[in-house]
């Protein structure tokens, strides 16, 4: 049997490389990655299979052979006194992976089964971009990117911004300077290397800031920070909040190093370097798993991402002993977690009601397994922004799921987009106009990035906080009818629309859980007790949009009655003080869904009534008309809510924070800067019997 040739595997490597090339192009110099780390990793990992198996087609410019990244022109090279290396990465999240490094380091060490398991010091893997700070006598003089790990680029001038990197040493802080070796004067040199990162928090604050601005967002913390750390122009990363942790050295001169790592760790945390507090000293395979295991329980409460934790002989003897194999240390391994990011495809874009009417575009995926767990629903927050990304159905996306939070598609992998891919998205056309869930119109506000249901108390995706809302104690003040109770009313279906409310009987509601029959009967008679009502607080309940506790009120004081409000123009609703266009579209809105009018109709069918007026005379008197008060601290009687509807009902205003037209300041105990800045405008200072002086006058 003639032997069989080997594949033809020259024209893929080559195809490999190019792509490779591309690719760590796009993420090392533009800092704009079409696809993930984890397909890279593929990529990688192919090419370095067929190279493994045909080393004649292994070239010198293959990605495997060197670091990659690259100088941008713009920005100063520095070339490193000490190469930046890299660390050998097992991809394999299971704990065999930590075994076999720590049966690897026992063999290298020539460690028998007799002798005392090795000592390691844990930590995370920051996901973020390394950093090289020199301090020369203890002062920071220089910071640089690791670049190809020979030469960076000096980024002194952005890095001077971030709050939390000293710009001196705190030396003289160690508790003998002497003791660490060298003289009381911090050393001649020393680098502090580490990883600058964006906390999930500040990244989401700040694409949350960038899609309400229209601007593109950023793909991940990482890109975020190392787009910021890149920058020319320093003001912009001043305003980003980047953070630092500190890992390892560079060139030290003049500091006898302390002999372990987690010590040299601990020392520059004593000299004001942060330093993360979640490593531990471990040992052995165990205790490798064990610290592998315990982060990964809480890699989703970290407050940043971490695509790994790392470890590393905690000697210094050791380390030396073990050397480096090429540009990795064998003393150290960095050891995955699942990937927060991968790619897959769009099958259909639907749109999610909020509980609030807020109307979200979620892609619907081929399910993925990410960050964890198989996704197969991620937002698109908003039509902008699926705009700005250009998400269609059909394409090739990038999904990230980190930490809580909800899944997202973070950008399109435009070169995969196939012939047949869909329209550019319109929500409004997706949804002809109309809430999936209810059927009432949808309306986005001038100025507004989202679309929203109008329907309220009626769209059964609202209609829990929409209950929540009307019995709140602002509003109809229903006693006892809970977070809990209405998730139970509603999802039993025992509850659909307001009304129901009032059909509940003490009977029904003690099948509930958690419900006794006392308390059963109790919320039945605070139902009846909320029938009688003021109009405000009625139309404050209703939940429409832009309508608060200040605005019914005035339009209760305007109208008098609830029909001349139904029935009032948009001309007519601009008269009322303080309401403008678009409080007055959204009541129009509101009353001109069908299906809120009968709402409205059945409550009052119901028996809940209040005392109306001809909408033109108030005789009740108004000693405190025209007059602006602000409340704070505590006072002795009244809480702040009784306080404010006593001012209220006499005519007066109260506003949250002094200013020049502030009248009176009602101050209680612990009453803070409202009070000295009320002093400084000079403005009348009242206690509790001062304000009641004041209401009976
Ligand atoms: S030690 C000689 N420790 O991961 C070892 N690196 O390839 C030098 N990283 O570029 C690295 N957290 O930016 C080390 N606790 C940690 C780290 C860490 C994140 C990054 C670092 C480096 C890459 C390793």
């Amino acid at each position: 049997m003639p032997q069989s040739q080997p594949p033809e595997l020259a024209p893929r490597a080559s195809e490999l490389r190019e792509q490779l090339l591309h690719h760590a192009h796009r993420y090392h110099v533009l800092d704009a990655p079409e696809i993930p780390d984890a397909e890279y990793d593929r990529l990688f990992q192919e090419l370095q299979a067929i190279e493994e198996a045909q080393p004649e087609l292994r070239t010198p410019d293959s990605p495997t052979q060197r670091v990659l990244g690259a100088v941008l022109a713009g920005l100063t090279p520095v070339r490193h006194t000490v190469p930046m290396l890299s660390i050998a990465t097992e991809r394999d999240t299971g704990e065999a992976s930590a075994r076999r490094f720590d049966a690897r380091i026992r063999r290298a060490l020539a460690l028998g089964d007799a002798d005392a398991p090795v000592e390691y010091s844990a930590e995370l893997k920051f996901d973020g971009l390394a950093i090289n700070l020199r301090y020369e006598r203890g002062v920071l003089v220089q910071a640089a990117t690791r670049g190809d790990g020979e030469t960076g680029e000096d980024v002194t001038h952005n890095i001077r911004t971030i709050g939390q990197i000293p710009l001196r040493l705190k030396w003289l802080a160690l508790p003998s300077a002497r003791e660490m070796g060298g003289s009381e004067d911090a050393p001649e040199v020393l680098e502090v290397r580490g990883e600058i990162f964006m906390r999930r928090d500040h990244f989401e604050r700040m694409n949350e800031q960038q899609r309400a601005a229209g601007l593109k967002t950023f793909v991940n913390p990482r890109n975020a920070a190392a787009g910021m750390v890149r920058q020319l122009d320093s003001k912009v990363t001043a305003s980003r909040r980047l953070s630092f942790y500190a890992y390892g050295l560079g060139d030290v001169r003049g500091w006898e190093l302390p002999e372990t790592h987690s010590a040299t760790l601990d020392a520059l945390a004593k000299m004001g370097v942060p330093v993360n507090g979640e490593r531990a000293v471990v040992r052995g395979a165990d205790g490798l798993v064990g610290f592998h295991a315990q982060i990964g329980e809480k890699r989703a409460a970290l407050p940043f991402d971490i695509d790994g934790v790392v470890y590393k002989i905690d000697a210094r003897a050791l380390q030396q002993q073990l050397g480096f194999k090429s540009r990795e240390p064998r003393w150290a391994l960095a050891h995955k977690y699942p990937a927060q990011e991968q790619t897959t495809v769009v099958r259909d874009i639907d749109v999610q009601v909020g509980r609030t009417g807020k109307l979200t575009p979620v892609a619907k995926l081929e399910p993925v397994f990410v960050g964890g767990t198989t996704v197969s629903n991620a937002t698109l927050h908003n039509e902008d922004e699926t705009r700005r990304k250009d998400v269609r159905v059909g394409d090739t996306v990038i999904v990230r799921r980190a930490g809580d939070v909800i899944p997202e598609v973070a950008s399109v992998v435009l070169e995969r987009r196939p012939a047949d891919a869909g329209e550019p998205f319109d929500l409004f056309k997706r949804l002809g106009g109309k809430c999936p869930v209810c059927g009432s119109a949808i309306a986005r506000e001038e100025g507004e990035v989202d679309w929203r249901c109008s329907g309220g108390l009626f769209c059964a995706a609202q209609r829990k906080e929409a209950i929540l809302h009307f019995a709140g104690r602002r509003a109809m003040d229903i006693e006892g009818l809970g977070d809990k109770l209405v998730e139970q009313l509603v999802e039993g279906g025992t509850v659909r629309t307001l009304p129901d409310l009032y059909g509940l009987t003490a009977d029904q509601l003690a099948g509930l859980d958690r419900m006794a029959a006392k308390s059963a009967k109790n919320l039945v008679d605070a139902l009846d007790k909320s029938k009688r009502t003021t109009l405000p607080r009625f139309l404050f309940a209703l939940g429409i949009r832009h309508v608060g506790e200040a605005t019914a009120k005035d339009l209760a004081r305007h109208f008098g009655s609830l029909d001349r409000i139904i029935d009032a123009s948009e001309p007519q609703l601009l008269e009322v003080t303080d309401v403008g266009m678009v409080v007055a579209q959204s009541i129009r809105l509101f009353f001109e869904q069908a299906h809120n009018r009968e709402v409205v109709g059945e409550l009052r069918r119901l028996g809940i009534r209040w005392e109306e007026s001809d909408g033109t005379a108030d005789h009740t008197p108004k000693p405190l008309a025209g007059k602006t008060f602000v409340l704070t601290g505590a006072l002795p009687n009244l809480n702040r809510e009784e306080a404010k509807e006593r001012i209220e009902a006499a005519g007066g205003k109260v506003a949250g924070s002094v200013s020049k037209n502030t009248d009176y300041l009602v101050a209680g105990e612990e009453a803070g800067s409202k009070l000295d800045k009320a002093r400084e405008f000079g403005i009348a200072l009242l206690d509790e019997a001062g304000l009641e002086a004041l209401l009976a006058s």
